[in-house]
């Protein structure tokens, strides 16, 4: 049958992945305005072979495209199971009902993991890190990354045609919108930020394990990435894998970020201040971000990337400011190393937000500048000089002078 929905790769390997554009949150929290590709690959042959599956409200189209590749009523061998997170297997109740037969290929932290979600049980081929199967043609071996994305993650590499099928690993956000190769997209006007965050908001805590799992594949000789998510890698893997590892290594960019809450403005026009102090201290790269028009995923997105990063809050009940509160706890999960930071807060009445800040760099040993200043109510000229002259104290630190 002609290949109208699905995608031939290389040697039998096929696309049949699907797009979300309807899902308003990855994971309940992190934005999708482009949307989410769930990437599944189908390699047909001598024994008809999936590779992870997709989200259960994309199965329609995603069946479609398994019948076009093998026909009706024609068997799948095996389910390679390499990550468990819903993403990918909240349709596999389905798919095992339209082929009963098939047995599913994982290794025994996922095994748990099949029972516990799905109470499948049966039909199960256990694999262990460093095993190869040989299915018809192909030679498929395993190797575990756990913690990216999960403690069951694995990854297969099939030997003959030199494709690593990555699970979550090389994956970024936004849907495949026609091109599905990177040769044929914009890969850095369209997908780069996506990659970027993706990464940061989903990988980001587990980084260690990921450079971890980026060394272990490095002596693979790799042609072609197929991953979960994003763009398929046949012309430049090489490029992600680099995307991949300077994220992993969180390598930052001589630039700042300046996050602050405010409730009525007085904290807006300090970050300004400081925006200006960093702009005279010489610094170009300079983003400020108001907390309560940003979700949590760009602000640290960009907390990972920039090497300087200010937080300036207002107090609310004698504490931080709520959002602030919430994006500092996220911080805390993230264990970020390679930053510089600045505090600043202001209060009515009672002070608090300087407070809890200073809480939170203590606990988390960051690397943060001596000067912290706490403001009443609205600035006077003298204090806008004081937030100038810190603004250009974090310029000077960033850019080593
Ligand atoms: Fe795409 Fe961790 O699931």
């Amino acid at each position: 049958m002609e290949n109208l929905l699905s995608v031939p790769i290389k040697n039998d390997i096929y696309y049949i992945g699907t797009n979300d554009r309807k899902t308003e949150l990855f994971e309940g929290m992190w934005p999708l305005p482009k949307g989410v590709a769930y990437n599944s690959f189908l390699v047909k042959g001598e024994k008809n072979v999936l590779f992870d599956l997709v989200r259960v409200n994309t199965i329609d189209s995603y069946v479609e495209k398994i019948n076009e590749i093998i026909g009706e009523g024609e068997k799948i061998d095996y389910i390679m199971i390499n990550h468990m997170e819903p993403d990918h297997t909240s349709s596999i109740k389905s798919i095992l009902e339209i082929y009963p037969d098939a047995k599913l290929v994982t290794n025994k932290k996922a095994v748990a993991m099949l029972n516990n979600f799905y109470e499948i049980t049966d039909n199960i081929i256990e694999v262990k890190d460093g095993e190869t199967l040989e299915l018809g043609d192909k030679k498929y071996t395993f190797y575990m990354t756990p913690m990216v994305h999960w403690p069951e993650s694995m990854v297969a590499y099939e030997e003959t045609t030199k494709t690593l099928f990555s699970q979550d690993i090389f994956g970024g956000f936004g849907t495949l919108d026609g091109g599905i190769f990177d040769d044929q997209i914009e890969y850095d006007a369209h997908y780069h930020e996506e990659t970027t965050r993706y990464f940061i908001n989903i990988v980001g805590k587990y980084a260690a394990q990921a450079l971890k799992a980026l060394n272990k594949l490095s002596g693979l000789e790799i042609e072609l990435i197929c991953p979960d998510h994003g763009p398929i890698w046949r012309e430049d893997p090489k490029k992600i894998i680099d995307i991949y590892t300077s994220l992993a290594k969180q390598e930052t960019v001589d630039g700042c970020v300046v996050i602050y809450g405010s409730m009525y403005g007085n904290t807006e026009m300090m970050a300004e201040a400081v925006a200006r102090g960093l702009s005279e201290g010489g610094l170009k790269n300079i983003k400020v971000r108001d907390i309560t028009k940003t979700s949590n995923s760009y602000l640290l997105s960009d907390i990972w990337r920039y090497k300087g990063v200010i937080i300036g809050s207002c107090s609310y009940d004698n504490n931080l400011f709520p959002p602030m509160d919430y994006l500092m706890t996220e911080v805390s999960h993230q264990r970020m190393k390679n930053n510089y930071w600045g505090i600043f807060g202001s209060y009515s009445w009672s002070g608090g937000a300087l407070k809890t800040l200073k809480k939170y760099m203590e606990d988390g040993k960051y690397d943060v500048l001596d000067t912290q200043l706490e403001i009443q109510g609205a600035a006077t000229e003298e204090e806008i000089k004081k937030l100038i002259e810190f603004g250009k104290e974090m310029a000077a630190k960033i850019l080593n002078k």
